[in-house]
């Protein structure tokens, strides 16, 4: 017997880096989605079928963790396909680690509950990437938009439906890890400078949450934008994301912030349904390409 389960990939809509520092900040989850497949074997090892090698990493620690902690001995056959690749940085990863567990505890009836599978997935990008906020699990284990402190120390909905938003992809693969890393030595060089940073950032989250819920998106496309400018001072955007966002500003965007950890990825942008066309073809000239995905998905589910 087959246990089919998926989940979703993720975009930040604000607050990335700061989040890391304790203050909170906004996800919304995709309606692009890892698949996973498992079944038991008898066999003397599991057999794994996942056409991504950095996947693959997250699928052999998840086998590892969940084994451990359940004492399963019995191996199973492991089969994952996604809607997207780990390129485009929608959280793949996130998403494949926690569809498995949600898997693995369906088929070993573990019957695990979600702020369970949220602990337990964590843990496991812990270990494998060392840094992280765990944002991006959260997103894949809850789906909708979500308000999020490090963690998982609040998560919570935004009822907010769907946004009007743009994405586009830089055309570069962003190494998260890395970026956080360099980050924080920046950081511990210069403490006050960036701790004034975060805490004007953590003001732009907490107003941004409001501003969603009146769906108030002339303002919140103004705070996306102040969003953009701190993280340019945090030196973590790029200047292909930077024109991407000055064009989407230009074609009548009301506001636009890289997504993610920069250095790459992707950029979005939040656009009135009439000027979409225009900020969708400005973003293209200056070389990005659009990434048509729904937002505010539905979170890990059976299949
Ligand atoms: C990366 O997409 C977002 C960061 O805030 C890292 C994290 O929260 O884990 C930079």
């Amino acid at each position: 017997m087959k246990t089919k389960t998926s989940a979703p990939g993720k975009l930040m809509l604000f607050g990335e880096h700061s989040v890391v520092y304790g203050t909170p900040c906004i996800v919304t989850a995709v309606g692009k989605r890892l698949y996973v497949e498992v079944e038991k074997i008898d066999c003397y090892d599991d057999e794994l079928i996942t056409p991504q090698i950095k996947e693959c990493t997250f699928v052999k620690e998840t086998l590892k963790v969940f084994k451990e902690k359940y004492k399963i001995g019995e191996c199973v056959k492991v089969t994952t396909k996604g809607d997207f690749s780990h390129q485009v940085g929608l959280g793949s990863s996130s998403a494949v680690t926690v569809a498995l567990v949600k898997a693995l505890s369906e088929i070993f009836k573990i019957n695990l509950t979600n702020k369970e599978i949220f602990e337990i997935s964590y843990q496991i990008t812990l270990n494998i990437q060392k840094v992280g906020s765990g944002f991006d699990i959260a997103a894949a284990v809850f789906g909708k938009t979500l308000f999020f402190k490090t963690g998982g120390k609040i998560i919570e909905e935004i009822e907010v439906g769907k946004l009007p938003l743009v994405i586009g992809y830089s055309g570069v693969k962003a190494d998260t890890p890395k970026l956080v890393k360099s980050l924080k030595s920046k950081v511990k060089s210069n403490e006050e400078k960036y701790k004034k940073i975060f805490e004007e950032i953590g003001k732009i989250v907490n107003e941004a949450r409001e501003e969603l819920i009146n769906k108030n998106w002339k303002i919140v496309g103004e705070l996306m934008s102040q969003n953009h400018k701190l993280l340019q001072q945090l030196e973590v955007s790029t200047s292909k994301l930077d024109r991407m966002c000055e064009a989407a500003a230009k074609a009548g965007a009301w506001g636009a912030k890289l997504s993610g950890a920069g250095g790459g990825d992707c950029m979005i942008a939040i656009v009135e349904d009439q000027k979409r066309k225009a900020v969708e073809a400005a973003i293209q000239k200056v070389g990005g390409e659009i990434i048509d995905v729904e937002n505010s998905t539905e979170g890990v589910n059976l299949i």
